[in-house]
């Protein structure tokens, strides 16, 4: 994957102040583990992000309304727990670990969505921990090292993300693990006019990844969901098949487009990439883990702007979207 260094207006460092601002209320908050769905108190944070406040704070309030042409934005200086135990070996949360990037993440995801999860995946968990897994080197998934290829988040899913956010705690030592997103804002203008037209068609069969275990989804899709000014998209080839050979070449050139427009980092500890799930897919490039205790490892967040659209489908008490009435709506 050929990738272009992120612009720099999209990376923004947060003020000494704002980091004391964001360090003290994370660490008033990581008195449990908030990952539990079952143990979240979404009005705590909700609280205390209001009460954040800096020209980042600002900048992320406003990205969520108004995005930019990256679908990206990559934030720096975040807090991270003082003690960080080895990167865990079968991605799970170790139980020795404080909950400091985890609270720092929700307060975050407060001021761009609303936080959620879906029960059937990584047990619901709302913070979820993104590390190599040994045997799962080839998988495209996160617990997978080689090359993790173009795709925008649970596309197949009726109620995919609007935003995700990825915090690094610890980076890739080797600098091999480039994260990477394109936009398709930018990749439609290298497209005619015709290609547009095709991936507007709901031409395309997605089916669910396997973190998802044994629950099962497929749905037809369009890939392009407009083809005004504010076109989203679901893009996801390792998972999509096109209907007609004219509809599979439409989906190669977006593909082709996408390369172009590929922009990225390595992330390192206390940076986080926030992306728009309906305007920018992302990629990882390959690397070689070593099972040490010290391997790449990123906690991931899911967001919705729609969270009217997702309260008759959580699990009750809960922000996790049941599996069971998600199928419903979606019938
Ligand atoms: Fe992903």
């Amino acid at each position: 994957m050929l990738c272009q260094n992120c612009p720099e207006d999209i990376k923004v460092v947060l003020s000494e102040r704002e980091a004391l601002q964001l360090a003290s209320s994370s660490m008033e908050l990581a008195r449990y583990d908030i990952s539990n769905p079952m143990l979240y108190r979404h009005a705590d944070f909700e609280d205390a992000a209001q009460h954040l406040s800096g020209p980042t704070f600002d900048r992320l309030r406003d990205f969520a309304y108004t995005g930019n042409e990256y679908g990206t934005f990559v934030l720096k200086g975040l807090p991270i727990d003082s003690y960080l135990s080895k990167t865990p070996v079968d991605g799970r949360r170790p139980s020795e670990k404080l909950s400091v990037s985890e609270a720092a993440a929700a307060l975050v995801g407060c001021l761009i969505g609303e936080i959620f999860s879906y029960a059937d995946e990584k047990d619901g968990l709302l913070i979820q921990n993104i590390c190599p897994v040994q045997g799962q080197e080839t998988l495209q998934e996160n617990t997978g090292s080689a090359f993790l290829e173009y795709h925008t988040e649970d596309g197949f899913h009726p109620l995919p993300p609007d935003l995700l956010m990825l915090t690094c705690l610890r980076g890739d030592r080797t600098g091999k693990a480039l994260t990477a997103t394109a936009s398709v804002t930018r990749a439609l203008r290298h497209l005619d006019s015709h290609v547009v037209e095709l991936l507007a068609k709901p031409n395309y069969e997605i089916k669910s990844s396997s973190s998802f275990g044994g629950s099962h989804y497929s749905r037809s899709v369009a890939i392009l969901n407009n083809t005004g000014s504010d076109t989203g998209f679901i893009f996801d080839p390792s998972a999509m098949v096109a209907v007609d050979e004219s509809s599979a070449t439409a989906m190669r050139q977006l593909h082709e487009a996408l390369k172009i427009e590929t922009y990225g980092l390595c992330l390192e500890a206390g940076q986080a990439i926030i992306i728009d799930n309906t305007k920018a897919c992302h990629a990882r490039t390959g690397f070689i883990p070593f099972y040490d205790g010290l391997d790449r490892w990123l906690q991931r967040i899911f967001l919705t702007r729609r969270f009217s659209e997702y309260s008759s489908v959580l699990v009750p008490g809960t922000r996790m979207v049941d599996p069971t009435r998600a199928r419903e709506i979606a019938a």
